[in-house]
């Protein structure tokens, strides 16, 4: 949630871009409404976020009552297990939302660790900031999403309170974090992931994804797919959060919805970026970037390195198309832990889900069959060589050249 205008054609937007630190993915970062327009360019033109400019629905626009009553498999739609909570009661959760209760703060506002009064349950409590200058319609569009899905890779909402200017969601707590929050060292004494629970948490994110695109009626494109936004339980089982910026997907024979470019800069697809036009393939090349995240250990846009490593997809291109190279993209921090075959499974799909052409991406479902396999074989370090560099280079059985074709 929260997020901002992910067009690079945009330097303001870029230059406030949160460079995916959760820190400065605060209020700062909040997502600037860009056109909405698909004849113009998104990327040079900007007007005041209104949903009347987006000629498809929100995912769950307001407006549309037959996405309110529809469930994924037209049962009774979720929205009857989400409760509505007072302001009160989550005062009382929080402890009047006590600074030993905070967990983190996004675009949308802070999130607070919460006990339920009547039921002891944990959860976790995100308030809007009412100083921001979004939100609402995010808070609107979340609750719906997530009244009408139920799976176990998406995070669950327990509830909301809109009272008076209040806006607070209650999600289930989810006592790991986010998959940011491993990788990129924001965790006190985090111990490094080590392979199987990244292709856990691929896999776990690829199902949550599919969940969205294929098994969701009406289907939706998630928009906000990011590291900040994968959060883990203590078995690293995977669930996506934030769906604030959700869309339906294009209906009839339509390829595309065209809409205002939002999103983080380094997830957002170029073609999306570029036209406005949105597809279920944005959502997949953002997951080609998690993934290359997940293997690589490097943030999507990094400034502290060197200007031809600070796009990650940009730095990647060149190792992609040999495979002499792969061990390069091997996080350092698994310490040469992880299988050769393996990484040159998940570097292919992460390739191919990063395309520059859309329609060259793959559909969710191969990237579950395909991750799902990887998930299935286990790593040992005590069983199966530790990789090194030197090793990587001349004895691995697939290290032949060549390469994946991204
Ligand atoms: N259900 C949850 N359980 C536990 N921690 C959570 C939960 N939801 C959010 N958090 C924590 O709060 C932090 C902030 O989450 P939030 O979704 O508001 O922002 P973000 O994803 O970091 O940024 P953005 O606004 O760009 O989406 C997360 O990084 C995570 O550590
Ligand atoms: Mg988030």
């Amino acid at each position: 949630m929260g997020c901002f205008l992910c067009s690079d054609g945009d330097p303001s937007a870029a230059k406030s871009s949160p460079k995916n630190t959760r820190k400065n993915n605060s209020k700062n970062d909040k997502s600037h409404p860009s056109s909405d327009n698909s004849k113009s360019t998104p990327t040079t033109e900007f007007k005041k976020d209104n949903p009347k400019d987006s000629n498809q629905s929100s995912v769950a626009n307001e407006n549309d009552d037959k996405n309110k009553n529809k469930s994924p498999d037209n049962k009774e739609p979720n929205k009857a297990k989400v409760r509505t909570f007072t302001y009160a009661q989550l005062v009382t959760a929080t402890n009047n939302f006590k600074g030993a209760y905070f967990l983190g703060e996004g675009g949308f506002g802070k999130v607070y660790k919460g006990k339920l009064e009547d039921s002891d349950q944990i959860v976790a409590i995100k308030q809007l900031d009412l100083d921001g200058s979004q939100g609402i319609r995010e808070f609107v569009v979340e609750v719906l999403t997530l009244s009408m899905a139920e799976h176990p890779n998406l995070v669950k909402l327990i509830g909301y309170c809109a009272e008076a200017k209040q806006r607070l969601l209650v999600y289930e707590f989810m006592p790991f974090g986010s998959l940011e929050d491993h990788l990129h060292g924001l965790r006190l004494n985090k111990k490094p992931l080590d392979w199987n629970a990244r292709m856990k948490i691929a896999a776990g994110a690829a199902r949550g994804l599919e969940y969205l695109h294929d098994q969701m009626n009406p289907a939706v494109i998630y928009r906000d797919l990011k590291c900040s936004n994968i959060l883990l339980n203590r078995e690293y089982h995977a669930k996506l959060s934030d769906f604030g910026l959700a869309k339906v997907g294009p209906l009839g024979d339509k390829t595309h919805v065209s809409t205002r470019v939002m999103g983080t800069y380094g997830y957002c697809a170029p073609d999306y970026a570029m036209t406005g036009q949105l597809t279920f393939k944005s959502d997949i090349y953002s997951f080609g970037v998690v993934l290359l995240e997940l293997i690589t250990g490097r943030r999507p846009i990094d400034d502290t390195k060197p200007a031809s490593e600070q796009n990650l997809v940009t730095w990647a291109r060149p190792l992609f198309k040999d495979r002499k190279k792969f061990y390069k993209m091997a996080d350092p921090e698994l310490e040469g832990k992880y299988p050769v075959r393996g990484l040159y499974q998940a570097l292919a799909i992460a390739a191919m889900c990063l395309q520059e052409q859309p329609n060259m991406r793959p559909l969710v479902a191969d990237v579950v069959t395909a991750l799902n396999y990887l998930a299935t074989q286990k790593y040992d370090p005590l069983v199966h060589p530790v990789q090194s560099p030197w090793r990587s280079r001349s004895r691995s059985n697939i290290d032949q050249g060549g390469g994946v074709s991204p």
